[in-house]
């Protein structure tokens, strides 16, 4: 058995709820404008889950997308790997069962995974070494999140900018698709910073009680100005690890994690990397969190615009705190 198949991605898929909410839709709830939100941001408008729609729809609805494009049946699917911080439950169970189950992927292992903004980055490693290893032909690996349900409407910093939204991409040997080639994949955390992006309350260390939810500290809450310093620094480390010993010319996109458009213009200023390959959607998606880099890649899929031979960059970087990145040759 060989243990480095090299391993290319022979679909992807991407679903976003049709609720649209634009800036103006948040000054009912804080002191805020859409004038601030698209300065600072970038951001113009987002899509939010609507009542009758949970996380694993969006899931379902990529999953299905990216098998369709790859021409993969369901029941050829042997594992199915879900970056998310924002399933249908606490965890349990894990909301790549559901998928597993309504995709009718009869034949598939299936668990999701939690680095939060880098889920995508994470889940895509994990699930290139099953096919590296030559056990596993068919992976589906799916990022993406329903955070909207878990935002405290209160937190100016991180109601505003974070939305709903999944990508997906199916990974097989490279031998067999003939495309999206991974070269490689780094990833990294720092756990020191665990506490600027976080529920602080209602997991296992303190249980949800009734002062828990009148407070709404098991919501999430982001230290926006503190994480902001760290994001540049890292997606500009990330970057400059992807184009080492690579040519500009040679790169067709730059796909970064859609956090803050400054955050994306200041990373890739810093390595001369032309403002026109990095791969901006902020403005219409907001930022869905493990779901950026996929929904990114699969709407530039869509559009004929991954060029054959071309590198495309993937980097993302989030709660944890944990980054990763990945060069792909199309
Ligand atoms: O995806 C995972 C990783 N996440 C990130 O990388 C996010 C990184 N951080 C950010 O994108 C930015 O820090 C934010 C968009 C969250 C905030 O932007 P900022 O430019 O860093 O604002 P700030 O927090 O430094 O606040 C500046 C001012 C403050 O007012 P004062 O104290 O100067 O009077 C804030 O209270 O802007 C105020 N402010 C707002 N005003 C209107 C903060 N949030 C808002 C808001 N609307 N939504």
């Amino acid at each position: 058995m060989t243990h480095n198949l090299p391993v290319g991605i022979a679909g992807l898929g991407h679903a976003v709820p049709d609720r649209v909410l634009d800036n103006d839709w948040f000054t009912q709830f804080i002191d805020t404008s859409d004038e601030w939100i698209r300065q600072r941001t970038g951001i113009v408008e987002r899509r939010w889950l609507s009542e009758d729609e949970t996380t694993s729809d969006l899931f379902i609805r990529a999953g299905q997308m990216a098998l369709d494009r790859a021409g993969v049946k369901p029941e050829e699917v042997d594992l199915i790997v879900v970056g998310t911080v924002s399933g249908d439950y606490l965890a349990c169970p894990a909301s790549a069962c559901i998928v597993q189950d309504k995709l009718g992927c009869t034949n598939a292992a299936a668990f999701d995974l939690a680095a939060a903004c880098t889920g995508f980055l994470y889940s895509l490693q994990v699930a290139r070494q099953f096919i590296m290893t030559g056990t596993h032909k068919n992976v589906l690996v799916i990022g993406g999140e329903g955070l909207s349900r878990l935002l405290d409407m209160n937190d100016r910093n991180s109601v505003v900018i974070f939305a709903d939204g999944a990508g997906a991409a199916v990974l097989q040997p490279h031998e067999t698709c003939q495309q999206g080639l991974i070269e490689d994949i780094t990833l990294g955390a720092d756990g020191a910073g665990y506490h600027f992006i976080i529920r602080p309350k209602g997991g296992a260390k303190e249980p949800v009680t009734p002062e828990i939810l009148a407070e709404g500290t098991h919501l999430l809450r982001m230290k926006g100005r503190e994480v902001y310093r760290f994001a540049v620094d890292r997606m500009s480390e990330l970057m400059a690890w992807a184009m080492e010993g690579q040519d500009v010319e040679d790169v067709g996109w730059v796909f970064p994690h859609q956090m803050n458009r400054r955050i994306l213009e200041t990373a890739s200023g810093k390595l001369n990397i032309p403002n026109e390959k990095v791969y901006i959607n902020i403005h219409r998606f907001g930022n869905t969190s493990a779901g950026t880099v996929p929904i990114c890649l699969s709407e530039a899929y869509g559009n004929g615009e991954l060029e054959k031979g071309k590198l495309q960059i993937l980097a993302a970087f989030g709660a944890g705190l944990t980054w990763g990145a990945a060069r792909v040759r199309w």
